[in-house]
Protein backbone atom coordinates (compact mmCIF):
# COMPACT_ATOMS: atom_id res chain seq x y z
CA UNK A 1 0.00 0.00 0.00
CA UNK A 2 1.33 3.60 -1.16
CA UNK A 3 1.69 5.15 2.07
CA UNK A 4 -0.62 8.08 2.83
CA UNK A 5 -0.18 11.79 1.87
CA UNK A 6 -1.47 14.39 3.97
CA UNK A 7 -3.25 18.07 2.56
CA UNK A 8 -0.94 21.15 3.22
CA UNK A 9 -1.69 22.80 6.49
CA UNK A 10 -4.49 25.38 5.76
CA UNK A 11 -5.34 23.69 2.65
CA UNK A 12 -8.94 24.18 1.18
CA UNK A 13 -11.83 22.11 1.21
CA UNK A 14 -11.26 20.99 -2.65
CA UNK A 15 -7.85 20.15 -1.76
CA UNK A 16 -8.62 17.97 1.24
CA UNK A 17 -11.00 16.19 -0.80
CA UNK A 18 -8.54 15.50 -3.85
CA UNK A 19 -6.29 14.10 -1.30
CA UNK A 20 -8.74 12.03 0.58
CA UNK A 21 -9.61 10.62 -2.52
CA UNK A 22 -5.86 10.08 -4.54
CA UNK A 23 -4.81 8.25 -1.62
CA UNK A 24 -7.56 5.86 -2.58
CA UNK A 25 -7.60 6.14 -5.91
CA UNK A 26 -5.35 7.46 -8.59
CA UNK A 27 -7.76 10.36 -9.98
CA UNK A 28 -4.76 12.89 -10.32
CA UNK A 29 -2.27 11.06 -11.49
CA UNK A 30 -4.76 9.63 -13.95
CA UNK A 31 -5.41 13.18 -15.07
CA UNK A 32 -2.05 14.00 -15.40
CA UNK A 33 -0.78 11.35 -17.43
CA UNK A 34 -3.90 11.62 -19.80
CA UNK A 35 -4.98 15.40 -19.80
CA UNK A 36 -2.33 17.98 -18.71
CA UNK A 37 0.93 16.20 -18.88
CA UNK A 38 0.23 13.82 -21.91
CA UNK A 39 2.70 15.63 -24.33
CA UNK A 40 0.78 15.34 -27.98
CA UNK A 41 2.72 16.85 -30.98
CA UNK A 42 2.35 20.55 -31.18
CA UNK A 43 1.50 20.25 -34.88
CA UNK A 44 -1.87 18.38 -35.30
CA UNK A 45 -4.13 19.14 -37.76
CA UNK A 46 -7.36 19.44 -38.38
CA UNK A 47 -6.98 15.57 -39.36
CA UNK A 48 -6.39 14.95 -35.81
CA UNK A 49 -10.39 16.39 -34.40
CA UNK A 50 -11.81 13.02 -35.54
CA UNK A 51 -10.93 11.00 -32.74
CA UNK A 52 -12.43 13.49 -30.22
CA UNK A 53 -15.43 13.64 -32.28
CA UNK A 54 -15.96 9.88 -32.49
CA UNK A 55 -15.75 10.43 -28.71
CA UNK A 56 -18.40 12.60 -28.25
CA UNK A 57 -21.06 10.54 -30.74
CA UNK A 58 -20.20 7.75 -28.84
CA UNK A 59 -21.69 9.60 -25.42
CA UNK A 60 -24.46 11.09 -27.78
CA UNK A 61 -25.43 7.30 -28.92
CA UNK A 62 -25.70 5.82 -25.39
CA UNK A 63 -27.37 8.57 -23.60
CA UNK A 64 -29.97 8.87 -26.42
CA UNK A 65 -30.07 5.01 -26.50
CA UNK A 66 -30.99 4.82 -22.83
CA UNK A 67 -34.06 7.36 -22.86
CA UNK A 68 -34.97 5.51 -26.36
CA UNK A 69 -34.83 2.27 -24.46
CA UNK A 70 -37.27 3.65 -21.81
CA UNK A 71 -39.93 3.75 -24.50
CA UNK A 72 -39.56 1.31 -27.01
CA UNK A 73 -41.13 -1.85 -27.28
CA UNK A 74 -38.35 -5.01 -28.65
CA UNK A 75 -41.31 -6.90 -29.24
CA UNK A 76 -42.41 -7.50 -33.23
CA UNK A 77 -46.30 -6.44 -32.85
CA UNK A 78 -45.09 -3.27 -30.83
CA UNK A 79 -41.97 -2.41 -31.93
CA UNK A 80 -42.81 -0.07 -34.81
CA UNK A 81 -46.11 1.59 -32.84
CA UNK A 82 -43.41 2.24 -30.31
CA UNK A 83 -41.09 4.56 -32.68
CA UNK A 84 -44.23 6.27 -33.89
CA UNK A 85 -44.90 6.94 -30.14
CA UNK A 86 -41.63 8.61 -29.46
CA UNK A 87 -41.88 10.33 -32.70
CA UNK A 88 -44.87 12.24 -31.83
CA UNK A 89 -46.39 11.29 -28.26
CA UNK A 90 -42.86 11.18 -26.29
CA UNK A 91 -41.90 14.82 -24.76
CA UNK A 92 -38.81 15.46 -26.89
CA UNK A 93 -39.37 12.42 -28.53
CA UNK A 94 -38.33 13.57 -31.82
CA UNK A 95 -35.61 14.71 -30.66
CA UNK A 96 -33.74 11.80 -28.71
CA UNK A 97 -34.70 9.77 -31.79
CA UNK A 98 -33.17 12.05 -34.10
CA UNK A 99 -30.23 12.81 -32.56
CA UNK A 100 -29.71 8.66 -32.64
CA UNK A 101 -30.48 8.05 -35.62
CA UNK A 102 -28.40 11.50 -37.37
CA UNK A 103 -25.48 10.28 -34.99
CA UNK A 104 -25.20 7.01 -36.15
CA UNK A 105 -24.60 8.21 -39.52
CA UNK A 106 -22.08 11.11 -37.94
CA UNK A 107 -20.37 8.02 -35.94
CA UNK A 108 -19.73 6.32 -39.61
CA UNK A 109 -18.30 9.52 -41.12
CA UNK A 110 -16.29 10.69 -38.36
CA UNK A 111 -15.07 7.09 -37.95
CA UNK A 112 -14.07 6.65 -41.54
CA UNK A 113 -12.04 10.44 -41.70
CA UNK A 114 -10.27 9.57 -38.37
CA UNK A 115 -8.88 6.09 -40.33
CA UNK A 116 -7.95 7.69 -43.38
CA UNK A 117 -6.01 9.95 -41.18
CA UNK A 118 -4.27 7.25 -40.09
CA UNK A 119 -3.91 5.87 -43.40
CA UNK A 120 -2.62 9.12 -44.35
CA UNK A 121 -0.11 9.33 -41.75
CA UNK A 122 1.09 5.84 -41.05
CA UNK A 123 -0.15 5.84 -37.58
CA UNK A 124 -0.48 1.96 -37.62
CA UNK A 125 2.87 1.37 -37.76
CA UNK A 126 5.68 0.47 -35.29
CA UNK A 127 5.01 1.32 -31.75
CA UNK A 128 1.15 2.11 -32.85
CA UNK A 129 -0.31 -1.58 -34.20
CA UNK A 130 -1.83 -2.30 -31.41
CA UNK A 131 -4.18 1.66 -31.17
CA UNK A 132 -5.00 0.48 -35.16
CA UNK A 133 -5.71 -3.51 -33.88
CA UNK A 134 -8.05 -1.57 -31.37
CA UNK A 135 -9.25 0.38 -33.66
CA UNK A 136 -10.47 -2.06 -36.40
CA UNK A 137 -11.77 -3.94 -33.61
CA UNK A 138 -13.66 -0.91 -32.92
CA UNK A 139 -14.65 -0.37 -36.62
CA UNK A 140 -16.34 -4.52 -36.77
CA UNK A 141 -18.14 -3.84 -33.54
CA UNK A 142 -19.52 -0.55 -34.84
CA UNK A 143 -21.13 -2.08 -37.80
CA UNK A 144 -22.44 -4.73 -36.38
CA UNK A 145 -24.28 -2.16 -33.55
CA UNK A 146 -25.24 -0.52 -36.77
CA UNK A 147 -26.64 -3.28 -38.34
CA UNK A 148 -28.37 -4.56 -35.30
CA UNK A 149 -30.16 -0.84 -34.38
CA UNK A 150 -31.29 -0.58 -37.72
CA UNK A 151 -33.82 -4.16 -37.05
CA UNK A 152 -35.03 -2.35 -33.91
CA UNK A 153 -37.69 -0.16 -35.60
CA UNK A 154 -39.13 -3.03 -37.29
CA UNK A 155 -40.22 -1.14 -41.00
CA UNK A 156 -39.88 -2.64 -44.59
CA UNK A 157 -36.23 -1.53 -44.90
CA UNK A 158 -35.20 -2.76 -41.38
CA UNK A 159 -36.66 -6.27 -42.04
CA UNK A 160 -35.67 -6.97 -45.53
CA UNK A 161 -32.23 -5.50 -44.90
CA UNK A 162 -31.52 -7.99 -42.14
CA UNK A 163 -32.88 -10.51 -44.05
CA UNK A 164 -30.82 -10.23 -46.94
CA UNK A 165 -27.91 -9.93 -44.73
CA UNK A 166 -28.66 -12.68 -42.22
CA UNK A 167 -29.41 -14.73 -45.38
CA UNK A 168 -25.54 -14.60 -46.91
CA UNK A 169 -24.39 -16.69 -43.50
CA UNK A 170 -26.58 -19.00 -45.32
CA UNK A 171 -24.17 -19.30 -47.85
CA UNK A 172 -20.85 -20.65 -45.62
CA UNK A 173 -20.27 -24.62 -46.76
CA UNK A 174 -21.51 -26.98 -44.59
CA UNK A 175 -22.40 -25.08 -41.30
CA UNK A 176 -24.47 -22.02 -43.17
CA UNK A 177 -27.74 -23.07 -43.02
CA UNK A 178 -27.51 -23.73 -39.15
CA UNK A 179 -25.22 -20.31 -38.66
CA UNK A 180 -28.36 -18.14 -40.21
CA UNK A 181 -30.96 -20.26 -38.07
CA UNK A 182 -28.74 -19.52 -35.00
CA UNK A 183 -28.38 -15.79 -35.97
CA UNK A 184 -32.25 -15.47 -36.75
CA UNK A 185 -33.62 -17.57 -33.78
CA UNK A 186 -35.79 -18.54 -36.65
CA UNK A 187 -36.65 -19.48 -40.06
CA UNK A 188 -37.38 -16.15 -41.10
CA UNK A 189 -36.38 -12.85 -39.62
CA UNK A 190 -39.21 -12.43 -36.65
CA UNK A 191 -39.75 -11.94 -33.50
CA UNK A 192 -37.23 -14.08 -31.54
CA UNK A 193 -34.60 -12.05 -34.00
CA UNK A 194 -35.92 -8.61 -33.01
CA UNK A 195 -35.24 -9.66 -29.39
CA UNK A 196 -31.73 -10.94 -29.77
CA UNK A 197 -30.67 -7.81 -31.48
CA UNK A 198 -32.48 -5.51 -29.24
CA UNK A 199 -30.17 -7.72 -26.11
CA UNK A 200 -26.61 -7.07 -28.33
CA UNK A 201 -27.68 -3.85 -29.62
CA UNK A 202 -28.49 -2.21 -26.32
CA UNK A 203 -25.59 -4.18 -23.77
CA UNK A 204 -23.15 -7.02 -25.19
CA UNK A 205 -21.70 -4.96 -28.30
CA UNK A 206 -21.51 -1.34 -26.32
CA UNK A 207 -20.35 -2.64 -23.29
CA UNK A 208 -17.21 -4.61 -26.00
CA UNK A 209 -17.06 -1.42 -27.78
CA UNK A 210 -16.69 0.68 -24.38
CA UNK A 211 -13.47 -1.79 -23.62
CA UNK A 212 -12.24 -1.35 -26.78
CA UNK A 213 -12.22 2.00 -26.78
CA UNK A 214 -10.75 2.71 -23.55
CA UNK A 215 -7.74 -0.05 -24.73
CA UNK A 216 -7.12 2.38 -27.77
CA UNK A 217 -6.84 5.12 -26.00
CA UNK A 218 -4.37 3.34 -23.15
CA UNK A 219 -2.61 2.11 -25.77
CA UNK A 220 -1.90 5.01 -27.71
CA UNK A 221 -1.26 7.03 -24.35
CA UNK A 222 1.21 4.23 -23.75
CA UNK A 223 3.39 4.87 -26.94
CA UNK A 224 2.07 8.49 -28.11
CA UNK A 225 0.47 10.27 -30.71
CA UNK A 226 2.49 10.51 -34.60
CA UNK A 227 1.33 13.59 -35.99
CA UNK A 228 1.31 14.71 -39.88
CA UNK A 229 5.06 14.55 -40.41
CA UNK A 230 5.53 10.74 -38.68
CA UNK A 231 8.22 12.02 -36.59
CA UNK A 232 8.35 10.61 -32.63
CA UNK A 233 8.53 13.11 -30.62
CA UNK A 234 9.35 11.24 -27.20
CA UNK A 235 12.11 8.54 -29.15
CA UNK A 236 15.00 8.63 -27.49
CA UNK A 237 16.52 10.92 -30.55
CA UNK A 238 13.55 13.26 -29.73
CA UNK A 239 15.24 16.61 -28.26
CA UNK A 240 13.85 17.11 -24.94
CA UNK A 241 13.59 20.47 -22.32
CA UNK A 242 15.56 20.01 -18.85
CA UNK A 243 12.17 18.16 -17.09
CA UNK A 244 12.54 15.41 -19.59
CA UNK A 245 9.10 16.87 -21.66
CA UNK A 246 9.33 16.88 -25.27
CA UNK A 247 10.56 20.02 -26.88
CA UNK A 248 7.82 19.34 -29.79
CA UNK A 249 5.01 18.60 -27.82
CA UNK A 250 2.39 20.34 -26.03
CA UNK A 251 0.42 19.56 -23.10
CA UNK A 252 -3.09 17.90 -23.94
CA UNK A 253 -5.23 20.05 -21.31
CA UNK A 254 -5.00 23.42 -22.11
CA UNK A 255 -3.83 23.33 -25.83
CA UNK A 256 -5.97 20.66 -27.47
CA UNK A 257 -8.89 20.68 -24.79
CA UNK A 258 -9.36 24.64 -26.37
CA UNK A 259 -8.76 23.35 -29.84
CA UNK A 260 -11.30 20.20 -29.64
CA UNK A 261 -14.27 22.55 -28.28
CA UNK A 262 -13.53 24.69 -31.58
CA UNK A 263 -13.75 21.51 -33.93
CA UNK A 264 -16.87 19.60 -31.21
CA UNK A 265 -18.35 23.61 -31.89
CA UNK A 266 -18.28 23.19 -36.29
CA UNK A 267 -19.84 19.49 -35.68
CA UNK A 268 -22.68 20.66 -33.64
CA UNK A 269 -23.62 23.23 -36.15
CA UNK A 270 -23.58 20.60 -39.03
CA UNK A 271 -24.98 17.61 -36.24
CA UNK A 272 -27.72 20.15 -35.32
CA UNK A 273 -28.62 21.52 -39.00
CA UNK A 274 -29.57 18.04 -39.93
CA UNK A 275 -31.66 17.00 -37.43
CA UNK A 276 -33.44 20.67 -37.68
CA UNK A 277 -33.96 20.71 -41.17
CA UNK A 278 -33.34 17.15 -42.84
CA UNK A 279 -33.13 14.84 -40.45
CA UNK A 280 -33.61 11.69 -43.29
CA UNK A 281 -31.07 13.34 -45.27
CA UNK A 282 -33.01 12.72 -48.52
CA UNK A 283 -33.03 9.28 -47.69
CA UNK A 284 -29.85 8.09 -47.07
CA UNK A 285 -29.68 8.72 -42.81
CA UNK A 286 -33.21 7.41 -42.29
CA UNK A 287 -34.76 5.45 -45.44
CA UNK A 288 -38.35 6.44 -46.54
CA UNK A 289 -39.03 2.52 -47.03
CA UNK A 290 -38.49 2.34 -43.17
CA UNK A 291 -41.85 4.61 -42.61
CA UNK A 292 -43.87 1.32 -43.70
CA UNK A 293 -44.03 -1.21 -41.21
CA UNK A 294 -42.14 -4.36 -41.80
CA UNK A 295 -43.99 -6.93 -44.17
CA UNK A 296 -43.14 -10.41 -44.61
CA UNK A 297 -45.22 -10.95 -47.08
CA UNK A 298 -44.15 -7.72 -49.49
CA UNK A 299 -40.72 -7.61 -50.17
CA UNK A 300 -39.66 -4.15 -51.48
CA UNK A 301 -38.30 -3.90 -55.37
CA UNK A 302 -34.63 -2.89 -53.87
CA UNK A 303 -33.22 -3.22 -50.90
CA UNK A 304 -30.27 -1.54 -50.41
CA UNK A 305 -27.97 -1.41 -47.12
CA UNK A 306 -27.78 2.16 -45.75
CA UNK A 307 -24.80 4.15 -46.62
CA UNK A 308 -21.94 3.37 -45.06
CA UNK A 309 -22.14 -0.35 -45.45
CA UNK A 310 -22.75 -0.13 -49.20
CA UNK A 311 -18.93 -0.12 -50.49
CA UNK A 312 -18.44 -3.19 -48.64
CA UNK A 313 -21.97 -4.57 -50.21
CA UNK A 314 -20.89 -3.62 -53.59
CA UNK A 315 -17.95 -5.52 -53.43
CA UNK A 316 -20.45 -8.93 -52.11
CA UNK A 317 -22.59 -8.03 -55.26
CA UNK A 318 -19.48 -7.64 -57.40
CA UNK A 319 -18.15 -11.61 -56.48
CA UNK A 320 -20.02 -12.81 -59.56
CA UNK A 321 -19.43 -16.10 -61.69
CA UNK A 322 -17.33 -13.86 -63.88
CA UNK A 323 -14.85 -11.99 -60.90
CA UNK A 324 -14.76 -15.98 -59.30
CA UNK A 325 -12.91 -16.87 -62.93
CA UNK A 326 -11.18 -13.33 -62.40
CA UNK A 327 -9.78 -14.17 -59.41
CA UNK A 328 -8.57 -17.90 -60.37
CA UNK A 329 -7.03 -16.28 -63.18
CA UNK A 330 -5.11 -13.82 -61.23
CA UNK A 331 -4.02 -16.64 -58.78
CA UNK A 332 -2.65 -18.85 -61.93
CA UNK A 333 -0.89 -15.51 -63.28
CA UNK A 334 0.78 -14.48 -59.94
CA UNK A 335 1.63 -17.78 -59.28
CA UNK A 336 3.31 -18.59 -62.65
CA UNK A 337 5.12 -14.92 -62.25
CA UNK A 338 6.59 -15.98 -58.81
CA UNK A 339 8.28 -19.20 -59.89
CA UNK A 340 9.25 -17.47 -63.16
CA UNK A 341 10.81 -14.23 -61.35
CA UNK A 342 10.84 -15.15 -57.83
CA UNK A 343 13.98 -15.90 -55.67
CA UNK A 344 12.38 -19.30 -54.52
CA UNK A 345 14.28 -22.62 -53.93
CA UNK A 346 12.48 -25.60 -55.82
CA UNK A 347 10.57 -26.41 -53.02
CA UNK A 348 9.57 -23.35 -52.24
CA UNK A 349 8.09 -23.16 -56.46
CA UNK A 350 6.29 -26.24 -56.17
CA UNK A 351 4.74 -24.58 -53.02
CA UNK A 352 3.57 -22.06 -54.69
CA UNK A 353 2.18 -23.70 -57.46
CA UNK A 354 0.35 -26.14 -55.03
CA UNK A 355 -0.97 -23.35 -53.09
CA UNK A 356 -2.23 -21.79 -56.01
CA UNK A 357 -4.05 -24.53 -57.48
CA UNK A 358 -5.99 -25.08 -54.48
CA UNK A 359 -6.86 -22.03 -54.53
CA UNK A 360 -8.13 -22.08 -57.95
CA UNK A 361 -10.20 -25.38 -56.75
CA UNK A 362 -11.29 -23.95 -53.97
CA UNK A 363 -12.71 -20.92 -55.68
CA UNK A 364 -14.11 -22.99 -58.45
CA UNK A 365 -16.05 -25.31 -55.80
CA UNK A 366 -17.87 -23.62 -53.60
CA UNK A 367 -20.87 -20.93 -54.59
CA UNK A 368 -19.59 -17.37 -55.77
CA UNK A 369 -22.53 -16.31 -53.10
CA UNK A 370 -20.10 -17.88 -50.58
CA UNK A 371 -17.12 -15.87 -52.41
CA UNK A 372 -19.34 -12.72 -52.25
CA UNK A 373 -19.30 -13.03 -48.31
CA UNK A 374 -15.71 -13.97 -47.91
CA UNK A 375 -14.47 -10.73 -50.13
CA UNK A 376 -17.06 -8.99 -47.97
CA UNK A 377 -15.63 -9.75 -44.89
CA UNK A 378 -11.87 -9.94 -46.11
CA UNK A 379 -12.21 -6.18 -47.04
CA UNK A 380 -12.54 -5.45 -43.19
CA UNK A 381 -10.54 -7.88 -42.05
CA UNK A 382 -7.55 -6.88 -44.42
CA UNK A 383 -7.76 -3.62 -42.40
CA UNK A 384 -5.68 -5.37 -39.53
CA UNK A 385 -3.25 -6.77 -41.18
CA UNK A 386 -2.16 -3.05 -42.37
CA UNK A 387 0.60 -2.74 -39.84
CA UNK A 388 2.04 -5.49 -41.45
CA UNK A 389 1.50 -4.69 -44.92
CA UNK A 390 3.09 -1.48 -45.54
CA UNK A 391 6.71 -1.89 -46.19
CA UNK A 392 7.63 2.11 -47.05
CA UNK A 393 10.44 3.44 -45.32
CA UNK A 394 9.09 6.82 -44.05
CA UNK A 395 5.37 7.01 -42.12
CA UNK A 396 3.58 10.21 -43.28
CA UNK A 397 1.96 10.45 -47.21
CA UNK A 398 4.13 13.95 -46.82
CA UNK A 399 7.94 12.56 -47.78
CA UNK A 400 6.04 9.58 -49.58
CA UNK A 401 6.83 9.63 -53.66
CA UNK A 402 4.29 12.22 -54.78
CA UNK A 403 2.20 9.39 -57.19
CA UNK A 404 1.49 7.58 -53.67
CA UNK A 405 -0.62 10.28 -53.67
CA UNK A 406 -2.39 9.59 -56.50
CA UNK A 407 -2.72 6.19 -55.70
CA UNK A 408 -4.25 6.84 -52.31
CA UNK A 409 -6.47 9.50 -54.10
CA UNK A 410 -7.52 6.56 -56.80
CA UNK A 411 -8.32 4.47 -53.62
CA UNK A 412 -10.89 6.59 -52.30
CA UNK A 413 -12.36 7.16 -55.66
CA UNK A 414 -13.24 3.82 -55.80
CA UNK A 415 -14.19 3.15 -52.44
CA UNK A 416 -16.98 6.29 -52.71
CA UNK A 417 -18.14 4.80 -55.74
CA UNK A 418 -18.69 1.00 -54.51
CA UNK A 419 -20.29 3.31 -51.85
CA UNK A 420 -22.45 5.18 -54.44
CA UNK A 421 -22.92 1.59 -56.37
CA UNK A 422 -23.90 -0.14 -53.57
CA UNK A 423 -27.02 2.41 -52.62
CA UNK A 424 -27.94 1.70 -56.70
CA UNK A 425 -29.88 -0.88 -57.84
CA UNK A 426 -27.23 -3.49 -59.80
CA UNK A 427 -26.75 -2.67 -63.76
CA UNK A 428 -24.25 -4.48 -66.16
CA UNK A 429 -21.78 -1.48 -65.97
CA UNK A 430 -21.90 -0.71 -62.35
CA UNK A 431 -21.44 -4.34 -61.84
CA UNK A 432 -18.25 -4.13 -63.83
CA UNK A 433 -17.30 -1.36 -62.37
CA UNK A 434 -17.56 -2.32 -59.03
CA UNK A 435 -15.71 -5.72 -59.85
CA UNK A 436 -12.63 -3.12 -60.87
CA UNK A 437 -13.24 -1.22 -57.80
CA UNK A 438 -13.00 -4.43 -55.55
CA UNK A 439 -9.90 -5.90 -57.51
CA UNK A 440 -8.17 -2.04 -56.77
CA UNK A 441 -9.55 -2.24 -53.10
CA UNK A 442 -7.94 -5.70 -52.87
CA UNK A 443 -4.60 -5.19 -54.79
CA UNK A 444 -4.24 -1.57 -52.51
CA UNK A 445 -3.66 -4.15 -49.75
CA UNK A 446 -2.47 -6.92 -51.00
CA UNK A 447 0.20 -5.43 -52.95
CA UNK A 448 1.01 -2.95 -50.39
CA UNK A 449 4.24 -4.88 -49.15
CA UNK A 450 6.16 -4.43 -52.96
CA UNK A 451 3.89 -0.77 -53.89
CA UNK A 452 5.00 0.99 -50.92
CA UNK A 453 8.92 0.99 -50.85
CA UNK A 454 8.88 1.42 -54.89
CA UNK A 455 9.79 5.37 -55.77
CA UNK A 456 11.58 8.28 -54.65
CA UNK A 457 11.43 9.37 -50.85
CA UNK A 458 11.90 12.87 -49.21
CA UNK A 459 14.51 13.51 -47.01
CA UNK A 460 12.09 13.15 -42.83
CA UNK A 461 12.94 16.38 -41.00
CA UNK A 462 14.26 15.16 -37.27
CA UNK A 463 12.27 17.90 -35.87
CA UNK A 464 8.65 18.33 -36.58
CA UNK A 465 7.05 21.25 -38.92
CA UNK A 466 5.20 23.79 -37.32
CA UNK A 467 4.13 27.12 -38.41
CA UNK A 468 2.44 29.27 -35.21
CA UNK A 469 -0.90 30.51 -36.18
C1 LIG B 1 -15.50 4.79 -31.32
C2 LIG B 1 -14.54 4.93 -32.20
C3 LIG B 1 -13.21 5.56 -31.91
C4 LIG B 1 -12.86 6.45 -30.95
C5 LIG B 1 -13.75 7.05 -29.87
C6 LIG B 1 -11.46 6.77 -31.15
C7 LIG B 1 -10.76 7.67 -30.37
C8 LIG B 1 -9.46 8.09 -30.63
C9 LIG B 1 -8.81 9.21 -30.01
C10 LIG B 1 -9.47 10.13 -28.97
C11 LIG B 1 -7.58 9.31 -30.52
C12 LIG B 1 -6.54 10.38 -30.19
C13 LIG B 1 -6.87 11.64 -30.98
C14 LIG B 1 -6.62 11.48 -32.45
O1 LIG B 1 -5.52 11.08 -32.80
O2 LIG B 1 -7.55 11.73 -33.25
C15 LIG B 1 -7.40 8.22 -31.47
C16 LIG B 1 -6.26 7.97 -32.18
C17 LIG B 1 -6.11 6.94 -33.11
N1 LIG B 1 -7.12 6.10 -33.57
FE1 LIG B 1 -9.02 6.07 -32.89
N2 LIG B 1 -10.98 6.05 -32.20
C18 LIG B 1 -12.01 5.30 -32.71
C19 LIG B 1 -11.95 4.45 -33.80
C20 LIG B 1 -10.80 4.14 -34.50
C21 LIG B 1 -10.73 3.26 -35.63
C22 LIG B 1 -11.93 2.54 -36.23
C23 LIG B 1 -9.42 3.22 -36.03
C24 LIG B 1 -8.77 2.45 -37.15
C25 LIG B 1 -9.17 1.31 -37.60
C26 LIG B 1 -8.65 4.09 -35.16
C27 LIG B 1 -7.29 4.32 -35.25
C28 LIG B 1 -6.59 5.27 -34.52
C29 LIG B 1 -5.17 5.54 -34.65
C30 LIG B 1 -4.17 4.82 -35.57
C31 LIG B 1 -4.88 6.58 -33.76
C32 LIG B 1 -3.51 7.24 -33.54
C33 LIG B 1 -3.42 8.42 -34.46
C34 LIG B 1 -2.13 9.15 -34.41
O3 LIG B 1 -1.49 9.16 -33.34
O4 LIG B 1 -1.77 9.71 -35.47
N3 LIG B 1 -9.52 4.64 -34.25
N4 LIG B 1 -8.58 7.50 -31.51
Amino acid sequence: MAEFKEAPAGASIATQLMTWVDNRFPASKMYKEHMSEYYAPKNFNWWYIFGSLAMLVLVIQIVTGIFLVMHYKPDANLAFASVEYIMRDVPWGWLIRYMHSTGASAFFVVVYLHMFRGLLYGSYRKPRELVWIFGCGIFLCLMGEAFMGYLLPWGQMSYWGAQVIVNLFAAVPFVGPDLALLIRGDFVVSDATLNRFFSFHVIAVPLILLGLVVAHIIALHEVGSNNPDGVEIKGPKAPKDAAGHPLDGIPFHPYYTVHDIFGVSLFLIVFCSIIFFSPELGGYFLEYNNFIPADPLKTPAHIAPVWYFTPFYSMLRATTDVMVNVLSGIIGLGAVLAVLKGNFAGKGKIAVLVGALIGIVLLKTFDAKFWGVVVMGGAVVILFFLPWLDHSPVKSIRYRPSWHTYVYGVFVVFFLVLGYLGIQPPTDIGTLIAQIGTLFYFGFFLLMPWWSKLGTFKQVPDRVNYHAH
